[in-house]
């Protein structure tokens, strides 16, 4: 079980500090948004690579861009430890997926919530990490969009049939309050932007994350 805080919810004037807030969870998700697939902007290569310098943790760099072929392996160039782009924004996707670990990065595949989980079943074996969003991608603080639970259980259908290592993971409205669900569908991986930044004690917020995602996972 991963949890991922977003800094997309952490102070941006501040974020050494913020990342030394959350040393005990897993890696650190960060959106990189262009403005262009997604409406908004956030932060790009450079930022990255002064944070993976800071961070006390690995990096998951999550690119919300268009044209991720072209500008993907920067990013691992900066020292991400996994990056994830967009499957409608890519154009060769096995060819970046190599390009990203010859370059010490792990590929990831995300979906937004109106794209199908059968479109990436031939691409499944390429990647080590499945990322199904169930808000659109854009913005944190939204509320998870229910009809994307069902994707979560078909991703993990798909992995398990197709017998390789793939880690499934969730992105957007994640909680307290439906973890466990999301865990018991088999998602094992967890981004949180709000849910843990929003908290005064992080560290406490993670930890209680995990153990609802722990404690569920052993009733699948
Ligand atoms: C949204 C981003 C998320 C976002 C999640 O497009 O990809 O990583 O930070 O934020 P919360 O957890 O607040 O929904
Ligand atoms: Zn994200």
């Amino acid at each position: 079980m991963q949890i991922n805080p977003s800094i997309l919810s952490a102070d941006f004037a501040n974020l050494e500090s913020e990342l030394s807030e959350i040393k005990t969870a897993d890696m650190a998700h960060i959106d990189v948004m262009d403005n262009h697939f997604v409406p908004n902007l956030t932060i790009g290569q450079q930022v990255v690579a002064r944070l993976a310098q800071v961070s006390p943790i690995p990096l998951d760099v999550h690119l919300m861009i268009t044209d991720p072929d072209r500008w993907g392996p920067a990013y691992a160039e900066a020292g991400a430890a996994s990056v994830t782009f967009h499957l409608e924004a890519v154009s060769e996707p096995m060819v970046l997926a190599s390009k990203l670990r010859q370059a010490g990065a792990r590929p990831a595949i995300a979906i937004k919530p109106g794209t199908s989980v059968s479109e990436i079943r031939s691409l499944l074996e390429h990647f080590d990490m499945l990322l199904v969003m169930t808000v659109e991608p854009g913005f944190g603080g939204q509320p998870l969009l229910v009809e994307t639970l069902e994707k979560i259980a078909q991703a993990r259908a798909l992995i398990d049939s197709s017998g390789a290592k793939v880690s499934l993971q969730v992105d957007g409205g994640v909680t307290e309050n439906n973890i466990a669900q999301l865990a018991e569908l088999g998602a094992d991986s967890f981004v949180a932007g709000s849910a843990i930044f929003n908290h005064p004690d992080r560290a406490l917020e993670i930890l209680k994350l995990r153990t609802l995602a722990e404690n569920a996972a052993h009733k699948r």
